[in-house]
C-alpha cells in the first residue's frame, strides 16, 4: 500500500504535504564536520517519507510503516529535550526544534537501511523538517533546515553530532558528491561520475549496529576540542599539523592521536578534491585508504568486520576503501573496477563466514538528488 494511502487509513484524511530525505554516503571528512572541517558526502537513492496533515488541536500522532503502523500520540506541550523513546525521538525532535504551534499527523515510510552508517537518522529528521516546513509555510532556507535538524539530534536526542548528514540529505545534487565546509554551510557540488570511468563504489555493510549515543562519539569530540582550546584555535580546523606537532607534549597521547586524526583527514579532504576535479581516482582510492587506517588507529572507532570487510577489498585491488559514519559497525566502501563486484563480494562473504561474523550486506550507491516535496495536495 502506498504512503498516502496508507496515511487516509490510519488518520482518516489524506496527508498535505509528503517529502522524501535521503541518506548518505561519506566519500572523505570522517569525524571532522564538528570541528568545523570540510567533508565530502554524497546523498544516497534510499530514502525516507514523511507525510503530514495539520491538526485543529495540539495532539501530534506519529507512526511509521517500518514499526508496523502503530501510532504514537503526544502534545505540543509534552515535547521537552531529554524524553525517553526509541526512533520517534528524531522527529518529535524536529517539530520541537522548528517550534510548531498546531498539532500534525505524521507517517513516515522509507528505505534507508537502519543502524547501516548510512543515516537513517538524518533521513528521518530531514523528511519531517522538508514536510512540516512546506506545511506551515515556515520558508525556512536548507542551511536553517540543516542547523534545525542537528539541533533535534543534540539537544533532543541527545547525540552530540555535527551538521554533515542533515546538510547532504537537504543540499545534495544528483551525480555529484557535496564539499561542505562545516563553519558556514557553504557548498561546492563536486561532479561524482564513477560510471564513465569504468568504476563502481560497493556499500558492504557489516550488519553490526552502533549505538552512537553512547559515550564514544562525544568522548573524542572532547579530546579534538580539548586540543584546539589549548592551542588558542577556534576549532582544531584552524590548527595545522606542525602546530599540533609541535605542542605534543601538552596532551595526553590519546588526545594527541585523536587531534592528528581531526587535522590529518580535513588535509585529505583538500587533497581528494584536488584528486577528482583532475580525475585521479588512484590518489582518491589512496586517500580514502589513508583515512581508514587512521580511524582504525588514531581515532579508534572501526571494528573487526569494518577492518575486514576494508582488508579484503584492497586484497582484491580495490582503489580504495574504508569504513564510514560514526563507525563501531554500520558499513564499509569500496571503490572499485566496475564488473568486479560480483567477485569482491563472494570474497568478502566467505571471509565474514570464517570468521564467524554475521553475513554483511552489499549495495552499490549512486550520487542522487537531495530532500524534496514529492506531492502537495
Ligand atoms: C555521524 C554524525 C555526523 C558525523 C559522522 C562522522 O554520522 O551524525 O555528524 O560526525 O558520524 O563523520
Amino acid at each position: 500500500m502506498n504512503t498516502e494511502k496508507t496515511f487516509e487509513k490510519l488518520f482518516g484524511e489524506l496527508p498535505t504535504v509528503v517529502a522524501q530525505a535521503p541518506g548518505r554516503v561519506n566519500l572523505i571528512g570522517e569525524h571532522v564536520d564538528f570541528l568545523d572541517g570540510f567533508v565530502l558526502p554524497f546523498a544516497i537513492s534510499d530514502h525516507t517519507l514523511a507525510a503530514v496533515r495539520a491538526r485543529k488541536d495540539s495532539k501530534i500522532n506519529l507512526a511509521s510503516m517500518q514499526r508496523n503502523g502503530e501510532i504514537f500520540s503526544t502534545s505540543i506541550e509534552d515535547l521537552a529535550p531529554g524524553n525517553k523513546g526509541d526512533w520517534e525521538r528524531y522527529a518529535l525532535g524536529v517539530l520541537w526544534a522548528l517550534g510548531i504551534t498546531q498539532g500534525v499527523d505524521l507517517l513516515i515510510d522509507g528505505n534507508v537501511p537502519l543502524g547501516a552508517g548510512l543515516s537513517s537518522s538524518a533521513a528521518l529528521e530531514c523528511s519531517v523538517a522538508t514536510a512540516v516546513n512546506k506545511l506551515f509555510n515556515f520558508r525556512h532556507s536548507l542551511e536553517d533546515l540543516a542547523r534545525i535538524c542537528q539541533r533535534a539530534e543534540n539537544a533532543y536526542v541527545g547525540m552530540p553530532c555535527g551538521i554533515m548528514d542533515q546538510s547532504v540529505s537537504l543540499m545534495s545534487l544528483a551525480g555529484h558528491a557535496l564539499l561542505l565546509d562545516c563553519r558556514d554551510l557553504s557548498t561546492r557540488h563536486i561532479p561524482f561520475d564513477l560510471a564513465s570511468h569504468g568504476l563502481e563504489l560497493l556499500v558492504i555493510d557489516t550488519q553490526v549496529h552502533h549505538a552512537l549515543v553512547d559515550g564514544g562519539y562525544a568522548e573524542r569530540r572532547g579530546d579534538c576540542e580539548v586540543v584546539s582550546e589549548a592551542l588558542g584555535a577556534k576549532a582544531l580546523r584552524d590548527v595545522t599539523m606542525e602546530q599540533l606537532l609541535a605542542h605534543k607534549n601538552e596532551f595526553t597521547p590519546t588526545q594527541f592521536v585523536r587531534a592528528r586524526h581531526g587535522v590529518s583527514e580535513m588535509q585529505r579532504v583538500r587533497e581528494a578534491v584536488t584528486a577528482l576535479e583532475k580525475d585521479d581516482f588512484v590518489l582518491f582510492g589512496d586517500l580514502i585508504n589513508q583515512t581508514h587506517a587512521s580511524l582504525r588507529d588514531d581515532y579508534t572507532v572501526s571494528c573487526p568486520e569494518l577492518d575486514l570487510g576494508v582488508e579484503v577489498a584492497q586484497r582484491l585491488g580495490a582503489l580504495g576503501a574504508r569504513m564510514i559514519g560514526g563507525g563501531y559497525g554500520g558499513s564499509d566502501i569500496a571503490l572499485i573496477h566496475a564488473g568486479e563486484s560480483a567477485k569482491m563480494i563472494e570474497a568478502i562473504r566467505l571471509a565474514f563466514k570464517k570468521e564467524n561474523f554475521r553475513e554483511p550486506r552489499f549495495f552499490t550507491a549512486l550520487p542522487s538528488e537531495g530532500a524534496k516535496i514529492i506531492s502537495l495536495a
